[in-house]
């Protein structure tokens, strides 16, 4: 496969849960990903960003098919992989990797931290046990858990956040998975090691040719992929472009609420944070009519209220959901 090859391809995917319904009464349900396309090419990598409940962590597990898809579809190299049984989904689980928030809750207490990156191995039936030490030593290599004799029977407990943290990304890449979804990898640690995580994940995302999708609801973080933003709203995905076009020209206006959101290192610029719009995210149960940020937005016109906007490409290779950019 070049390059240049779609990894995944998403198209109008869906993942709503079922809230408990009344005996009688017709099912609720929250809709936390509600239409969403998009394609990643092999070795690319996106931030997908967005205010916490819009949907990014349940977009990130949907499309490793750890939750079972409502709609749409999900491609991977060209194969459909959206209903496929846990059976038939082995090479897939190989292929792709979550690394979560939590190293503390992701690890299992009771095995050393050999035994944590050997377990992948030997679930998908790599190698014998000579390959799989080799293999264990190589990604403790890539993750500078070193000296490696110091760090493979250690225990989780026996080790700080951002360690642990490393030993999360070496499990991840064990298998050598083309595609890697890391949720809010950094959001739990100590701010002195989380330049150094990014700067990390990055580095071995390019070695390794990963296609990657960093998710975070910290606009500032995202410099570390810089390649392309996604930005999500309520559900959906309402701007997708280069980085640095979106930040330099945000065609959304909740791109442009949250680049205003951004605090100003200069404490002397702070006031710029007035800016943001009113407002909370909206209830997922019952989303607003038409345009799901028109109750917050300040250009919204009469048509927002009424009709969903479609997906418009008012540029070469950036899509915006927004009526402001409906060809005249
Ligand atoms: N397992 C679940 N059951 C019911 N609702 C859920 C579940 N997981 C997430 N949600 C809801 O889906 C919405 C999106 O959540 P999430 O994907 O976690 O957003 P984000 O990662 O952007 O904070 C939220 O309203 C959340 O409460
Ligand atoms: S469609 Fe209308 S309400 Fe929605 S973001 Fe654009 S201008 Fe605002
Ligand atoms: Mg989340």
């Amino acid at each position: 496969m070049s390059e240049d090859e779609e990894l995944l391809e998403v198209e109008n995917l869906r993942k709503w849960f079922e809230l408990r319904k009344g005996l009688f009464s017709s099912p609720l349900y929250v809709k936390a990903v509600d239409g969403v396309s998009f394609k990643l090419k092999k070795g690319e990598a996106i931030s997908l960003v967005g205010e916490s409940g819009s949907g990014k962590t349940t977009l990130g597990k949907t499309i490793l098919r750890l939750y079972e898809p409502t709609g749409g579809t999900i491609k991977i190299k060209g194969r459909d992989i959206t209903h496929l049984k846990s059976n038939e989904l082995m090479w897939y689980r190989r292929e792709t990797a979550l690394i979560e928030q939590d190293p503390y809750g992701a690890l299992p207490s009771f095995f050393s931290i050999h035994r944590i990156l050997e377990e992948p191995l030997i679930i998908h039936k790599f190698g014998n046990a000579e390959e799989r030490r080799k293999r264990v030593r190589e990604v403790l290599e890539e993750v500078r858990l070193t000296p490696i004799e110091d760090f493979a029977p250690k225990y989780p407990h026996m080790l700080s956040g951002g360690q642990l943290q490393r030993v999360a990304i070496a499990r991840a890449l064990t298998l050598r998975p083309e595609l890697v979804v890391a949720d809010e990898p950094v959001s739990m640690l100590d701010a002195s090691v989380r330049i150094e995580i990014l700067n990390l994940l990055r580095e071995l995302q390019e070695k390794r040719k990963i296609s990657f999708i960093y998710i975070t609801h910290d606009l500032t973080t995202t410099k570390y992929f810089s390649e392309k933003l996604f930005i999500m709203y309520a559900g959906k995905i309402v701007e997708i472009g280069d980085m640095l076009k979106v930040v330099h020209n945000p065609l959304h206006p909740y791109t442009e609420a949250l680049l205003k959101a951004i605090p100003d290192p200069d404490p002397r610029n702070r006031e710029i944070l007035r800016d943001v719009p009113p407002g909370e995210p909206p209830n997922l149960v019952n989303p607003p009519s038409g345009c799901r940020f028109h109750p917050r937005c300040p250009y919204k016109m009469d048509i927002c209220q009424k009709e969903e906007p479609p997906v418009f490409e008012p540029e070469n290779g950036r899509f915006v959901l927004c009526w402001l950019h409906a060809k005249k």
